[in-house]
């Protein structure tokens, strides 16, 4: 299976940098500007940055230009284009810190997201991998990991055990979706 990837991100990185790490081959880094996080992470690891086009025809033409297979959403904030949404059709994948529906959409990113688990009441979270289509957050689910909500948790602590294992399942499905081998005929 032919599989050119590419991450975007618009953070820290440390999805990008654990999808780089388990062996993932990245082929470019989109970034949202120059001076994130994941952009040093890129770098350092000898991946190619693209600094990301914020309109939709130039930010068509330039994933074209890098002719994915696959474009991984890592900390990606701006909402993906309607054409690019279209063209690259069930190739999109994003992580969400949250276990889907619960505390998505519009709004729902970063530290709201554990904010409105905690105000919930919720005794339990965790993150999903999901296909991106053009509403935030609402594409199929490919795949999830719970962690528990602690007595006492902050919207940090909360944010840190969700992210570890955002490390884990984001690699995974990668691989089990993006990277699996041709079952080959009997
Ligand atoms: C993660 O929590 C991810 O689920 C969300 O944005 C955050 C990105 O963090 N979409 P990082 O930049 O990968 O550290």
């Amino acid at each position: 299976m032919s599989s050119r990837i590419l991450v975007f991100a618009s953070g820290s990185g440390s999805n990008f940098q654990a999808l780089a790490d388990a062996g993932v081959p990245v082929a470019a880094l989109f970034a949202s500007a120059p001076h994130i996080g994941a952009v040093a992470k890129a770098e350092s690891r000898g991946i190619p940055v693209v600094i990301a086009p914020t309109d939709p025809a130039g930010l068509e033409s330039r994933i074209a230009q890098a002719q994915p297979d696959w474009i991984l959403l890592a900390g990606w904030l701006r909402l993906i284009p309607a054409n690019v949404v279209a063209r690259w059709a069930g190739r999109i994948l994003n992580i969400h810190p949250s276990l889907l529906p619960r505390h998505g959409g519009p709004g729902l990113y970063g530290r709201r997201v554990h904010e409105a688990v905690l105000a919930a009441g919720d005794t339990e979270s965790g993150c999903t991998v999901h296909r991106v289509t053009e509403a935030y957050d609402e594409g199929p689910i490919l795949a999830q990991a719970r962690v528990p909500v602690l007595p006492g948790d902050t919207p940090e602590s909360l944010a840190a055990r969700v992210l570890a294992a955002e490390h884990r399942l984001y690699p995974e499905t990668v691989f089990r979706t993006c990277l699996a081998p041709p079952t080959s005929p009997r």
